[in-house]
């Protein structure tokens, strides 16, 4: 049995806290956030890890000053326009989850662009999620499903299974994460996917996300090698 999660996601958080240490501007830290997504990016696949989740903008972070907001929109913009092709060479299907109508119809456009780009890619899968929240993913789920039994499609005479339900969610066929990774010492999940980390082992450090390094990677998945996973039967 191998003991390499199937499914990392992250929460890559402390980007502002990076930069005001040093100094910078939030932007700059968020641009060295970037870089460090491009490293993690590639420890993923060197560890055989299938699906790597990364949470880059979350459904509450739109309260954030409009400023700090249409820097981050344009920051992803641009990496998803100038990495295409670098992602589809290294063979890595990218995807997105979230509210993607809230986006600007220019990023709507590089995601939508991507996702084709990469659709025949079968080495590692990127899912990116941009306007995600958990609650937010789970009521669209819901509404989806509730129209479903309007329109004839499923009965709706018994709750829904797990399986059944989890096929309305986004990216439904992804598996649940094995493991979340949060950085910059917060222990919380901030809405991120709520439905889907039910089991998922907890591993957190204080590192601030652009300082994130291979040795903490190395210690997160060593981490999870040890984690007796009982989800709720017996060892
Ligand atoms: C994470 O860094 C990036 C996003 C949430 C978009 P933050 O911007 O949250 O950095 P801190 O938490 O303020 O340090
Ligand atoms: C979580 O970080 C969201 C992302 C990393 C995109 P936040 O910085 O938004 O989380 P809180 O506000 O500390 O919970
Ligand atoms: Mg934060």
């Amino acid at each position: 049995m191998s003991r390499v999660p199937e499914h990392v996601a992250m929460i890559m958080d402390g980007n502002g806290r990076w930069a005001e240490m040093r100094g910078k501007s939030r932007l700059e830290g968020h641009r060295a956030g970037v870089r460090t997504v491009e490293r993690v990016v590639g420890w993923c696949r060197d560890a055989h890890v299938r699906y790597l989740t990364l949470y880059a903008f979350s459904t509450e972070n739109w309260k954030r000053p409009a400023e700090e907001v249409g820097d981050l929109m344009k920051l992803m913009t641009l990496v998803l326009k100038t990495k295409a092709a670098a992602f589809r060479d290294a063979n890595i299907r990218v995807r997105v989850i979230g509210r993607r109508a809230d986006l600007s119809q220019v990023l709507q456009r590089m995601i939508a662009k991507i996702e084709r780009m990469t659709d025949g890619c079968d080495g590692l899968q990127l899912i990116l999620a941009i306007s995600y929240g958990g609650r937010s993913e789970i009521a669209e789920a819901a509404y989806a499903y509730a129209c479903a039994v309007r329109d004839g499609k499923v009965s709706g005479a018994e709750v829904p299974s797990d399986a059944v339900f989890r096929s309305y969610l986004y990216a439904s066929d992804v598996p649940d994460p094995d493991m979340i990774i949060r950085t910059s010492g917060e222990f919380r999940l901030s809405n991120f996917l709520l439905w889907q980390s039910a089991y998922s082992e907890f591993w957190a450090t204080p590192v601030m996300w652009p300082d994130f390094g291979k040795d903490d990677f190395s210690a997160a998945l060593a981490s999870y090698a040890t984690r007796n996973r009982r989800m709720g039967g017996r060892p």
